[in-house]
């Protein structure tokens, strides 16, 4: 058995001091406890009682590269030699800014900011100053931030519908206490992956709809990819009725590959938002698009500020990462899908060995494992009757024996991963899933 006593302490410390004892929500549902890290390396993380695990959580996305990646540590550090943040122009906001619109599709021009919330609020001001409309179409299942203006609920299973294809005036619930009820109106909330409910929305409220704004792989509730021709239609659609398409690549950017998902199935977005893997760890976010729709910062309709947008770390931290993923060709994103291809398969393999129903949605680096009785998930309905208190289980017992996940069931592989994490990482599910099974049949 592992001890966690010494993050148990900490966690207790931690509470006196930080507002829930944790810096952002999510992290405190881990169990037993939310551990304290002591360091981290390649695909390995410590904690402070000295357990150490493979990790697949990866910072919940940005450490494409693994941890401590030396390249990344010697440009930050040669960075920060000269100045971590000056508010005054430099060359490396332009060499990143130039570099994105190369690799990026979608990308005539690029603005920072600092977190992918940050990204998405300027994304959606953007669609609404060069539309002139207001309401912002955005999908049951998919997490855009926290701000007011979008933040429904996450985990977002009580996500109630709201006025769609029928013009129903009901309200989209906020997500948390302290939001206004009135920060949501602007909001239409609809099922995912359904083209005719998109397609009946947007013919019959054009007139008032500025933005759709997608993950393009639903990665934040099943990782469930889009259903053959839907992402195609609703790009048909936005352009034809003057609406604003918008892929949210916080999660997808840099890590479907270099242009992220909409490079990686053809579709241009008129914006994209990016943040996590962008600078391998360090903060920084970006929106990218059309020239016509970010010509609105430039020409000073639509303000975009912040003290340490574009700072030299930040950077120099994007420009490594995208050397290194871009490197031979961008070779480390097919390596990268097969490793979480082959971990996704011995997933299956295993549930089925001990007698559990389940799906594993995988694409290139990130994956969801669910507990459901169903053979497919590809619709945020069917991932709503997943069994998260066993996936909970599932996840603890796996910390016990080394393997590091996220408590929602989304895995993420970096570079730094090898075959020999995956197979240890079935090894570990193996001993755990039999001990599932055992204990469920003992209780019949
Ligand atoms: C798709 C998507 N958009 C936006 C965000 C918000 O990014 P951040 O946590 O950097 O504010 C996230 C975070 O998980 C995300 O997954």
């Amino acid at each position: 058995m592992k001890s966690f006593e010494k993050s148990k302490t900490m966690f207790a410390e931690s509470e006196t001091v930080l507002a829930g004892g944790v810096a952002s929500s999510l992290r405190a549902s881990m169990k037993p406890v939310p551990v304290f890290a002591e360091s981290a390396s390649g695909s390995r993380i410590r904690d402070v009682d000295g357990n150490e695990y493979i990790d697949f959580l990866l910072a919940y996305g940005p450490s494409v590269l693994g941890h401590a990646h030396p390249e990344l540590i010697a440009s930050l550090h040669e960075a920060m030699q000269r100045g971590i943040t000056y508010g005054v122009q430099h060359r490396g906001e332009i060499e990143l800014a130039r570099r994105l619109t190369e690799v990026l599709p979608c990308a005539d021009k690029v603005a920072f900011s600092g977190s992918g919330t940050e990204a998405v609020m300027l994304a959606l001001r953007l669609a609404r100053a060069y539309t002139g409309k207001k309401k912002i179409v955005r999908f049951h299942g998919h997490y855009h931030g926290w701000s007011d203006t979008i933040f429904t609920s996450f985990p977002s299973a009580d996500m109630k519908p709201s006025a769609g294809a029928s013009g129903s005036a009901e309200a989209v619930m906020p997500g948390t206490g302290g939001q206004s009820e009135l920060s949501l109106r602007e909001i239409i909330l609809l099922p995912w992956n359904d083209a005719a409910v998109l397609e009946q929305t947007l013919r019959e409220r054009a007139g008032e709809i500025a933005a759709v704004i997608t993950e393009p792989v639903m990665c934040n509730s099943g990782c469930i990819r889009p259903l053959p021709g839907y992402l195609e239609k609703m790009r048909e659609l936005t352009a034809e009725l003057g609406i604003v398409l918008i892929f949210d690549e916080v999660i997808t950017g840099f890590r479907l590959g270099l242009g992220g998902a909409h490079g990686r199935f053809g579709i241009k977005p008129d914006l994209m938002t990016m943040g996590k893997a962008l600078a391998g760890g360090i903060a920084l976010s970006a929106v990218a698009g059309a020239g016509a729709i970010m010509e609105l910062i430039a020409n000073g309709r639509v303000s975009h500020l912040g003290t340490l947008n574009g700072n030299g770390a930040a950077m120099a931290a994007a420009l490594t990462t995208l050397d290194i993923l871009g490197r031979n060709g961008g070779e480390m994103f097919p390596k990268m899908d097969a490793l979480a291809q082959r971990a996704a398969e011995g997933l299956r393999e295993k549930l089925r060995k001990f007698g559990f129903r389940g799906v594993v949605n995988q694409i290139g680096p990130v994956f969801h494992l669910m507990f459901i009785e169903r053979d497919r998930v590809d619709t945020f309905e069917d991932f709503s009757r997943r069994d998260s208190s066993l996936y909970f289980e599932f996840a603890e017992r796996m910390l016990e024996e080394g393997v590091l996940i996220r408590t929602n069931g989304l895995w993420y592989v970096s570079i730094a991963h090898e075959e020999r994490d995956i197979e240890l990482m079935l090894e570990a599910a193996d001993r755990v899933l039999q001990a599932m099974a055992a204990d469920r049949k003992r209780e019949g």
